[in-house]
Protein backbone atom coordinates (compact mmCIF):
# COMPACT_ATOMS: atom_id res chain seq x y z
CA UNK A 1 0.00 0.00 0.00
CA UNK A 2 1.40 3.03 -1.05
CA UNK A 3 0.43 7.28 -0.04
CA UNK A 4 -1.22 6.42 2.95
CA UNK A 5 -3.15 9.09 4.58
CA UNK A 6 -3.45 10.33 8.33
CA UNK A 7 -7.26 9.84 7.45
CA UNK A 8 -6.13 5.56 6.51
CA UNK A 9 -2.97 4.49 8.03
CA UNK A 10 -4.69 3.41 11.33
CA UNK A 11 -6.62 1.23 9.26
CA UNK A 12 -3.38 -0.01 6.86
CA UNK A 13 -1.94 -1.14 10.28
CA UNK A 14 -4.78 -2.84 11.69
CA UNK A 15 -4.72 -5.01 8.20
CA UNK A 16 -0.88 -5.65 8.49
CA UNK A 17 -2.34 -7.70 11.66
CA UNK A 18 -4.61 -9.83 10.36
CA UNK A 19 -2.68 -13.11 9.94
CA UNK A 20 -1.46 -12.57 13.68
CA UNK A 21 -1.64 -16.55 14.78
CA UNK A 22 -2.74 -15.57 18.77
CA UNK A 23 -5.80 -14.51 19.06
CA UNK A 24 -5.30 -12.52 22.55
CA UNK A 25 -2.17 -11.34 20.95
CA UNK A 26 -3.72 -10.04 17.76
CA UNK A 27 -6.62 -8.32 19.74
CA UNK A 28 -4.06 -6.75 22.25
CA UNK A 29 -1.89 -5.20 19.23
CA UNK A 30 -5.25 -4.04 17.57
CA UNK A 31 -6.32 -2.45 20.58
CA UNK A 32 -2.87 -0.87 21.11
CA UNK A 33 -2.81 0.39 17.35
CA UNK A 34 -6.10 1.72 17.71
CA UNK A 35 -5.55 3.73 21.06
CA UNK A 36 -1.87 5.33 19.91
CA UNK A 37 -3.07 6.59 16.63
CA UNK A 38 -6.21 7.91 18.91
CA UNK A 39 -4.09 9.56 21.36
CA UNK A 40 -1.88 10.89 18.45
CA UNK A 41 -4.74 12.55 16.68
CA UNK A 42 -6.71 13.64 19.65
CA UNK A 43 -3.31 15.92 20.92
CA UNK A 44 -1.96 16.55 17.77
CA UNK A 45 1.38 15.02 18.39
CA UNK A 46 4.05 17.07 17.12
CA UNK A 47 7.24 15.38 15.74
CA UNK A 48 9.58 17.21 18.20
CA UNK A 49 6.94 15.80 21.22
CA UNK A 50 7.22 12.64 19.83
CA UNK A 51 10.72 12.82 19.86
CA UNK A 52 10.62 13.93 23.58
CA UNK A 53 8.37 10.97 23.99
CA UNK A 54 11.06 8.21 22.43
CA UNK A 55 13.80 9.89 24.84
CA UNK A 56 12.14 9.25 27.96
CA UNK A 57 11.15 6.09 27.32
CA UNK A 58 15.10 5.39 26.14
CA UNK A 59 15.91 6.93 29.29
CA UNK A 60 13.45 4.85 31.44
CA UNK A 61 14.95 1.69 29.91
CA UNK A 62 18.38 2.88 30.54
CA UNK A 63 17.44 3.52 33.93
CA UNK A 64 16.72 -0.02 34.19
CA UNK A 65 19.10 -2.47 35.61
CA UNK A 66 18.75 -5.11 38.24
CA UNK A 67 18.25 -3.28 41.56
CA UNK A 68 16.23 -0.43 39.42
CA UNK A 69 13.06 -0.94 37.65
CA UNK A 70 11.81 2.54 36.02
CA UNK A 71 9.18 0.85 34.05
CA UNK A 72 7.24 -0.65 36.95
CA UNK A 73 7.74 3.12 38.58
CA UNK A 74 6.33 4.56 35.35
CA UNK A 75 3.29 2.15 35.27
CA UNK A 76 2.29 2.74 39.26
CA UNK A 77 3.21 6.29 38.85
CA UNK A 78 0.42 6.24 35.90
CA UNK A 79 -2.21 3.90 37.51
CA UNK A 80 -1.76 1.23 35.38
CA UNK A 81 -0.44 -1.05 37.93
CA UNK A 82 -3.28 -0.55 39.79
CA UNK A 83 -5.69 -0.46 37.28
CA UNK A 84 -4.22 -4.02 36.33
CA UNK A 85 -4.67 -5.21 40.20
CA UNK A 86 -8.01 -4.08 40.41
CA UNK A 87 -9.13 -5.69 37.23
CA UNK A 88 -7.42 -8.88 38.14
CA UNK A 89 -8.21 -9.39 41.85
CA UNK A 90 -12.29 -8.84 42.12
CA UNK A 91 -12.47 -11.17 45.30
CA UNK A 92 -15.49 -11.61 47.32
CA UNK A 93 -16.66 -9.04 50.00
CA UNK A 94 -14.49 -10.42 53.05
CA UNK A 95 -11.51 -11.30 51.50
CA UNK A 96 -8.29 -9.46 52.08
CA UNK A 97 -8.28 -6.65 49.33
CA UNK A 98 -4.97 -6.80 46.60
CA UNK A 99 -2.26 -3.79 46.04
CA UNK A 100 0.52 -2.62 43.97
CA UNK A 101 3.50 -5.43 43.70
CA UNK A 102 6.27 -2.57 43.65
CA UNK A 103 9.77 -3.09 42.01
CA UNK A 104 11.55 -3.93 45.24
CA UNK A 105 10.38 -7.68 45.90
CA UNK A 106 13.37 -10.00 45.66
CA UNK A 107 13.51 -13.48 45.82
CA UNK A 108 15.49 -15.71 48.12
CA UNK A 109 14.58 -13.66 51.38
CA UNK A 110 15.86 -15.25 54.38
CA UNK A 111 13.34 -17.62 56.15
CA UNK A 112 12.67 -16.42 59.62
CA UNK A 113 11.44 -18.43 62.56
CA UNK A 114 7.51 -16.84 64.00
CA UNK A 115 8.60 -14.94 66.24
CA UNK A 116 12.40 -14.08 65.09
CA UNK A 117 13.30 -10.56 63.93
CA UNK A 118 12.95 -9.49 59.60
CA UNK A 119 15.04 -6.42 60.27
CA UNK A 120 18.44 -8.04 60.32
CA UNK A 121 20.15 -4.77 61.32
CA UNK A 122 17.78 -2.18 59.01
CA UNK A 123 17.22 1.22 60.81
CA UNK A 124 14.23 1.63 62.90
CA UNK A 125 11.88 1.64 65.59
CA UNK A 126 11.39 -1.79 66.94
CA UNK A 127 8.01 -2.97 65.64
CA UNK A 128 6.32 -6.42 66.27
CA UNK A 129 3.84 -7.85 63.63
CA UNK A 130 0.96 -10.33 64.91
CA UNK A 131 -2.40 -11.51 62.95
CA UNK A 132 -3.68 -14.86 61.40
CA UNK A 133 -4.07 -15.99 57.94
CA UNK A 134 -7.86 -17.76 57.39
CA UNK A 135 -9.88 -18.86 54.48
CA UNK A 136 -12.64 -17.09 53.32
CA UNK A 137 -15.15 -19.41 55.56
CA UNK A 138 -13.16 -18.55 58.61
CA UNK A 139 -11.13 -21.54 58.54
CA UNK A 140 -7.46 -20.98 59.74
CA UNK A 141 -5.00 -21.75 57.12
CA UNK A 142 -2.18 -23.53 58.78
CA UNK A 143 1.81 -22.90 57.35
CA UNK A 144 0.43 -20.18 54.97
CA UNK A 145 3.81 -18.72 53.66
CA UNK A 146 4.29 -15.09 53.98
CA UNK A 147 6.79 -12.72 52.22
CA UNK A 148 7.12 -9.65 53.85
CA UNK A 149 9.48 -6.66 52.70
CA UNK A 150 9.28 -2.92 53.78
CA UNK A 151 11.66 0.16 53.79
CA UNK A 152 14.26 1.07 56.51
CA UNK A 153 13.84 4.11 58.93
CA UNK A 154 15.66 6.06 56.07
CA UNK A 155 13.32 4.86 53.46
CA UNK A 156 15.40 3.05 51.44
CA UNK A 157 14.79 -0.82 50.80
CA UNK A 158 17.84 -3.31 50.84
CA UNK A 159 18.08 -3.74 47.17
CA UNK A 160 18.78 0.42 46.70
CA UNK A 161 21.97 0.06 48.65
CA UNK A 162 24.38 -1.40 46.47
CA UNK A 163 26.15 -4.30 48.12
CA UNK A 164 24.04 -4.89 51.23
CA UNK A 165 22.30 -8.24 52.64
CA UNK A 166 18.89 -8.88 52.83
CA UNK A 167 17.36 -6.61 55.62
CA UNK A 168 13.73 -6.09 56.27
CA UNK A 169 12.55 -8.85 54.75
CA UNK A 170 11.81 -12.29 54.88
CA UNK A 171 9.91 -15.37 54.38
CA UNK A 172 7.74 -17.45 56.96
CA UNK A 173 5.01 -19.53 58.02
CA UNK A 174 1.93 -19.59 59.81
CA UNK A 175 1.25 -21.72 62.77
CA UNK A 176 -1.32 -24.32 62.76
CA UNK A 177 -3.40 -21.89 64.03
CA UNK A 178 -2.77 -19.46 60.99
CA UNK A 179 -1.67 -17.01 63.53
CA UNK A 180 2.05 -15.69 62.89
CA UNK A 181 4.63 -12.80 64.55
CA UNK A 182 7.26 -11.49 63.88
CA UNK A 183 9.71 -8.26 64.57
CA UNK A 184 10.41 -5.99 62.03
CA UNK A 185 11.02 -2.02 62.27
CA UNK A 186 8.42 1.03 62.33
CA UNK A 187 6.98 1.29 58.55
CA UNK A 188 7.41 5.32 57.66
CA UNK A 189 6.44 7.13 54.50
CA UNK A 190 9.12 6.95 51.89
CA UNK A 191 9.59 8.84 48.54
CA UNK A 192 9.86 6.14 45.45
CA UNK A 193 13.05 6.84 43.36
CA UNK A 194 13.01 10.29 41.66
CA UNK A 195 16.26 10.48 40.46
CA UNK A 196 15.09 9.56 36.89
CA UNK A 197 12.89 9.78 33.85
CA UNK A 198 9.81 9.28 36.21
CA UNK A 199 10.80 11.61 38.74
CA UNK A 200 11.04 14.00 35.81
CA UNK A 201 7.68 13.47 34.82
CA UNK A 202 6.21 13.62 38.31
CA UNK A 203 7.91 17.00 38.96
CA UNK A 204 7.13 18.40 35.72
CA UNK A 205 3.06 17.53 36.50
CA UNK A 206 3.99 19.08 40.12
CA UNK A 207 3.64 15.37 41.57
CA UNK A 208 5.32 14.53 44.89
CA UNK A 209 6.76 10.61 45.04
CA UNK A 210 5.80 9.90 48.46
CA UNK A 211 4.12 6.74 49.24
CA UNK A 212 2.41 6.67 52.64
CA UNK A 213 4.08 4.26 55.37
CA UNK A 214 3.40 0.21 54.64
CA UNK A 215 4.57 -3.50 55.42
CA UNK A 216 4.42 -5.22 51.92
CA UNK A 217 2.99 -9.07 52.29
CA UNK A 218 2.89 -12.02 49.06
CA UNK A 219 0.49 -14.50 51.33
CA UNK A 220 0.68 -18.21 49.59
CA UNK A 221 -1.13 -20.88 50.33
CA UNK A 222 -2.10 -24.39 48.56
CA UNK A 223 -6.16 -23.93 47.85
CA UNK A 224 -5.77 -20.29 47.64
CA UNK A 225 -4.82 -17.36 45.65
CA UNK A 226 -2.11 -16.07 46.48
CA UNK A 227 -2.25 -12.79 47.99
CA UNK A 228 0.32 -9.37 47.17
CA UNK A 229 -0.79 -6.92 49.35
CA UNK A 230 0.09 -3.80 51.93
CA UNK A 231 -0.76 -2.97 55.30
CA UNK A 232 -0.75 0.68 55.40
CA UNK A 233 -0.14 2.53 58.55
CA UNK A 234 -3.08 4.69 59.82
CA UNK A 235 -2.50 8.47 60.64
CA UNK A 236 0.26 8.95 57.83
CA UNK A 237 0.34 12.07 55.71
CA UNK A 238 0.06 10.74 52.35
CA UNK A 239 -2.73 7.86 52.41
CA UNK A 240 -5.09 10.10 50.40
CA UNK A 241 -2.27 10.98 48.08
CA UNK A 242 0.18 7.74 47.82
CA UNK A 243 2.08 8.45 44.39
CA UNK A 244 0.80 5.17 43.02
CA UNK A 245 -2.45 4.97 43.92
CA UNK A 246 -2.41 1.97 45.99
CA UNK A 247 -4.10 2.71 49.09
CA UNK A 248 -7.28 0.83 50.06
CA UNK A 249 -8.86 1.54 53.27
CA UNK A 250 -9.33 -1.91 54.45
CA UNK A 251 -5.90 -2.26 54.50
CA UNK A 252 -5.08 0.71 56.61
CA UNK A 253 -4.25 -0.28 60.36
CA UNK A 254 -2.89 1.01 63.79
CA UNK A 255 0.79 0.94 64.26
CA UNK A 256 0.30 1.46 68.38
CA UNK A 257 2.69 2.17 70.60
CA UNK A 258 3.89 -0.08 73.69
CA UNK A 259 4.88 1.10 76.95
CA UNK A 260 8.39 0.13 75.87
CA UNK A 261 8.56 2.45 72.96
CA UNK A 262 7.81 -0.41 70.37
CA UNK A 263 5.26 -0.70 68.31
CA UNK A 264 2.53 -3.12 67.40
CA UNK A 265 0.48 -3.27 64.37
CA UNK A 266 -1.86 -6.35 64.08
CA UNK A 267 -3.68 -7.76 60.68
CA UNK A 268 -5.59 -10.86 59.61
CA UNK A 269 -5.49 -11.68 56.08
CA UNK A 270 -8.26 -13.52 54.08
CA UNK A 271 -7.25 -15.86 51.61
CA UNK A 272 -9.62 -16.49 48.62
CA UNK A 273 -10.00 -20.06 47.84
CA UNK A 274 -9.14 -21.29 44.26
CA UNK A 275 -12.42 -22.05 42.52
CA UNK A 276 -13.01 -25.98 41.96
CA UNK A 277 -11.49 -26.96 38.07
CA UNK A 278 -9.62 -23.29 38.00
C1 LIG B 1 6.82 0.02 46.97
O1 LIG B 1 5.91 0.16 47.77
O2 LIG B 1 7.79 -0.62 47.31
C2 LIG B 1 6.75 0.73 45.66
C3 LIG B 1 5.62 0.58 44.89
C4 LIG B 1 5.56 1.25 43.69
C5 LIG B 1 6.61 2.03 43.27
C6 LIG B 1 7.74 2.16 44.06
C7 LIG B 1 7.81 1.51 45.27
FE1 LIG C 1 7.04 -0.20 49.53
Amino acid sequence: MRNLTQDNITQAVLARLADTPDPRLKEIMTSLVQHLHSFAREVKLTEGEWMRGIEFLTRTGQMCDANRQEFILLSDTLGLSMLTVAMNNDKPAGCTEATVFGPFYVEGAPGVDLGGDVANGAAGVPCEVRGQVRGLDGEPVAGAELHVWQADADGKYDVQRPGQAHQARGVLHAARDGRFHFRSILAEAYPIPDDGPVGDMLKATKRHPWRPAHLHFMVKAPGYETLTTHVFRNGDAYLDSDAVFGVRQSLVADWVRQPDGRYLVEYDFVLNPVKAGA
